[in-house]
């Protein structure tokens, strides 16, 4: 066990996907600054992110981005206990620009280097939001690449109760808005197209996995989109997006809040909380809210901005591994299919 001093600073660096951020946390719940350079714009134009330019705009920015978020502390790399990266999972080239400054400047310095699971990280803003938030609780991880209920059994100790087979569910809302024109982002833009459309005007399926209560399968609530698409355009039906895009969140969001609360009832949950990009859907957020005041449990979920990816909640969860003294050699590596608990 590591000897606590009193304040423990993280200096934070995540850039698994398309934003290069780097934020100084103080005892995994202080964010002091949080910076995130988006890639959307450039990713915009193919209609998704494309790794090889993802990575050389990680490249571009890195350095100073981890500038300005110690500036924007206060801080200097002499105030700092610990350089956390983010090691996977993710797209290999963006994690392994991130890992390389986060290893350089540890190697530099002599601070010690905390490698860091993406997955844990957006659980952990939770830890963030709500400052007297403790473990046991359960987690709904909802991203673009990952859709995992999770137990979460002490810090840094997860029992998955259920996952995806196909497609995660922000890859299923990016998939279904480009078929519908509104492009990416697909979650954003379907979040705002819905508010002007109606959730029960088309009965989209609520997908299900044979056999297995808490797992997920959004491809074919996907496809049963993509098939009511085709079948509007032959009869010459005029699509309403607002309406396609509210029911299929609507979809989306039933499935999510339906196996939230199986879970809470199996397992008798005081505490339940949301994570990922997708959590900061708003109807998803007030579908859990709801369900949660109906069976008793508190709901937690992060603001939009440490919902999608940041580098405060890589900070947060380094804080929990400082404390137990794991830390990561200079051998530490990217690791794109990074599972939650392994190390
Ligand atoms: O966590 P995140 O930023 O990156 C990954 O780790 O994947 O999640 C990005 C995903 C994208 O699929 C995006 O469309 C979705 O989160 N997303 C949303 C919303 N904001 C972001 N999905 C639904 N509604 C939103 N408001
Ligand atoms: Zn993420």
């Amino acid at each position: 066990m590591t000897e606590i001093k009193k304040e423990v600073t993280i200096l934070a660096i995540e850039s698994s996907c398309d934003e290069t951020a780097a934020s100084v946390v103080v005892d995994g719940r202080k964010v002091l600054s949080n910076v995130i350079s988006s890639q959307i714009d450039i990713h915009t134009l193919y209609g998704g992110v494309v790794p090889e330019i993802a990575s050389r705009k990680h490249t571009e920015r890195i350095t100073q981005v981890i500038r300005e978020g110690l500036e924007e502390a206060g801080k200097t790399l002499e105030d700092l206990d610990a350089i956390a990266v983010t090691y996977g999972p993710g797209l290999v080239g963006p994690l392994l620009i991130g890992v390389s400054a986060a290893k350089g400047l540890s190697f530099a310095t002599g601070i010690p280097l905390i490698g860091v699971h993406h997955i844990e990280g957006h659980i952990s803003a939770n830890y963030i939001a709500e400052p007297t938030l403790e473990p046991p609780f359960a987690c709904l991880v909802v991203s673009g690449g990952h859709t995992h209920l999770v137990l979460v059994r002490d810090y840094g100790e997860y029992e998955i109760l259920g996952r995806t087979q196909d497609d995660a569910a922000g890859e299923a809302f990016d998939k279904v808005a480009r078929e519908i024109g509104l492009g990416y982002p697909g979650g954003p833009k379907i979040d705002k197209a819905a508010r002007e459309g109606d959730p029960h005007a088309i009965n989209f399926p609520r997908g299900k996995v044979a056999g297995s209560r808490y797992d997920f399968s959004f491809s074919g609530m996907k496809s049963a989109v993509l098939n009511y698409l085709n079948t509007s355009r032959m009869k010459g039906i005029t699509i309403n997006v607002p309406d396609v895009a509210a029911s299929f969140q609507q979809a989306v969001v039933d499935v999510l809040v339906s196996h939230a609360g199986e879970a809470i009832g199996q397992y008798g949950l005081r505490k339940f909380a949301l994570a990922g990009g997708v959590a900061a859907n708003s109807a998803l957020r007030a579908g859990m809210k709801q369900m949660c005041a109906e069976k008793g449990a508190e709901f937690f979920c992060p603001p939009p901005i440490l919902c999608t990816d940041n580098a405060a909640m890589i900070g947060s969860a380094a804080y929990f591994e400082y404390i137990k003294g794991n830390f990561s050699g200079l051998d530490l590596n990217a690791v794109p299919g990074l599972r939650l608990g392994q190390r």
